[in-house]
């Protein structure tokens, strides 16, 4: 194993605004190799998990082609860029980088600069015209050809592959973890993306959608138990349409997501499986009776809602409305219990969102009496069916106001939910010490709360029985117990 190292720069807070979660969250993927003789890869990721889980990839390929990853920009002979487009405001954020690091550049000729992930899918070539220090762009699908990119780099030549797959899932490549705590990984299941909700660009950026070997993320799962993780979060951006078949002419039953989480959850008992993210649309009673069966998989669904108003919801393209949405509540708190943890994500003022259809955002969340919530504010992407066909996009000031509203009520809500968990016995899965306190470690229950508590004799990946005594709106609070009785 490698001795990881890293640097969290941003995230962390359960409530995020558009600034944080997908499209802002920053973190530099890096670990110190020994290198004497090698050159050196400094990889920074932007975006949602499942880019910083293609880091990972990245590194893999890099390390096979004689690369070493370091933390150190300083120190690089070759700086990545894992970059997201889902807001205007993410992209903004890697055009500021670029610009520090032509700085950089500017000292050590050298140094080669490239854009990976979605922005850099987005904007193909077009990003060398426009930043002229990037020497590499290359796309989601294209991380194999990586090597070579970096060899026509090396030679003079700007080097670009963007091209798209309908096969590719790196399935074979055993990622390197970086910026682990060595507790919990993510496990890419699937990529792309095939339905079009008409604001988003990952169906642009990601491609098609195609499943992963369910045998190769069983081993994945296995091998990462064997080294000591004791939580795997299975990453894709719509989980319940994961299907895969065998080849033509080979034995073997298709698979779909319950039974892939059958599978993952039957590696060890004392291995959690989380996954992310759920479609309203797609998610089943299948899926949900999986969840009940084992106590493995953890009792936390992410089922993202964008609108609480059904003509929004149309107009978005989710292919459901405000009623199917409430359906799958009921129907998650009827199999999964009251205790379910359930966040969401919801994005105000999308184009000519009213007053009212703002307000049915908000009583969607309270029926739905969400744990936390990723919320943020409609940001027109180029290209996108939302900018091409539906009405203007709103006025700036209501979408943020808005936005605010619909932050002050999850804060409400998320406290109420956190309240409910005080006096009870939760399992906590120890990830590291807290960030406030080494006297204090943290880790998540069942549910995805981030439960803090005094370290006693306590070690990062164990688990732990917390009886919470206090609460924010963000934190459970409390001490380690011994019995094992009346788990929350
Ligand atoms: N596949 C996931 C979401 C991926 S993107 C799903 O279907 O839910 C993560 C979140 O970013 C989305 O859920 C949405 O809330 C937000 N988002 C996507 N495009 C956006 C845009 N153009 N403006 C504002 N928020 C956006
Ligand atoms: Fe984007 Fe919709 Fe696909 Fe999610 S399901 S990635 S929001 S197109
Ligand atoms: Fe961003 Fe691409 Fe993820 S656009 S949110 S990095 S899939």
């Amino acid at each position: 194993m490698l001795k990881e190292q890293s640097t969290i720069v941003s995230g962390g807070l359960k409530i995020l605004t558009e600034d944080d979660k997908a499209g802002c969250e920053m973190v530099k993927v890096t670990a110190d190799e020994p290198a004497a003789d090698k050159k050196k890869l400094f990889i920074e990721s932007y975006g949602c998990q499942m880019n910083f889980s293609d880091s990972e990839i990245v590194a893999s390929v890099m390390r096979n082609a004689g690369f070493a990853t370091t933390s150190s920009e300083d120190d690089a002979d070759l700086i990545f860029l894992n970059t997201c487009a889902i807001r205007d405001n993410a992209e903004q954020k890697v055009r500021n980088r670029l610009k520090a690091l032509n700085t950089l550049k500017k000292k050590r000729p050298g140094l080669l600069i490239g854009v990976l992930g979605c922005m850099a899918e987005r904007l193909k070539a077009k990003l060398l015209e426009e930043e002229k220090m990037v020497d590499i762009v290359t796309g989601p699908d294209a991380y194999r050809e990586l090597p070579n990119l970096v060899d026509e780099a090396e030679s003079g030549q700007k080097a670009v592959n963007v091209l798209l797959s309908r096969e590719e899932t790196y399935a074979d490549i055993s990622p390197i973890r970086l910026n682990s705590n060595g507790v919990t990984a993510f496990i890419s299941i699937m990529r792309g993306c095939n339905n079009m909700c008409s604001f988003c660009v990952v169906p642009f950026t990601r491609g098609r959608e195609r499943s992963r070997d369910p045998f190769s993320i069983v081993k994945e799962a296995g091998d990462l138990f064997d080294q000591g993780y004791r939580e795997v979060t299975l990453l894709g951006q719509n989980v319940d349409s994961y299907r895969w078949k065998p080849a033509e002419g080979t034995a073997g039953e298709s698979v779909g997501f319950a039974g892939l989480l059958e599978m993952v959850a039957l590696v060890h008992p004392d291995l959690r499986v989380r996954f992310s993210t759920s479609h309203p649309k797609d998610i089943t009673d299948d899926v949900l009776y999986t969840m009940k069966k084992y106590g493995n998989i953890c009792n936390y669904i992410h089922l993202p809602a964008q609108s609480g108003n059904s003509r929004i919801l149309k107009l978005m393209n989710r292919t459901y409305d405000r009623e199917w949405y409430l359906g799958k509540i009921d129907r998650i708190r009827e199999i999964l219990g009251e205790d379910c943890g359930i966040s969401h994500d919801m994005i105000s003022g999308f184009c000519s969102e009213t007053e009212e259809e703002h307000r049915d955002s908000l009583t969607l969340m309270e029926y739905a009496r969400f744990d936390y919530g990723y919320m943020f504010s409609y940001s027109e992407r180029p290209g996108s069916p939302a900018a091409k066909k539906v009405a203007v996009d709103g006025p700036d000031d209501g979408k943020k106001r808005r936005l605010v509203e619909i932050i002050d009520l999850q804060q409400q809500l998320s406290l109420e939910r956190n309240r409910q968990a005080v006096g009870k016995i939760h399992k906590v899965l120890v990830e590291g010490p807290s960030k406030r306190s080494e006297e204090q470690l943290q880790g998540r229950n069942d549910q995805n709360k981030v439960v803090v508590f005094p370290k006693e004799h306590y070690r990062k990946g164990d688990y732990v029985y917390v009886q919470v005594t206090e609460c924010t709106a963000a934190t459970l609070i409390g001490v380690a117990v011994q019995e094992e009785a009346v788990i929350a």
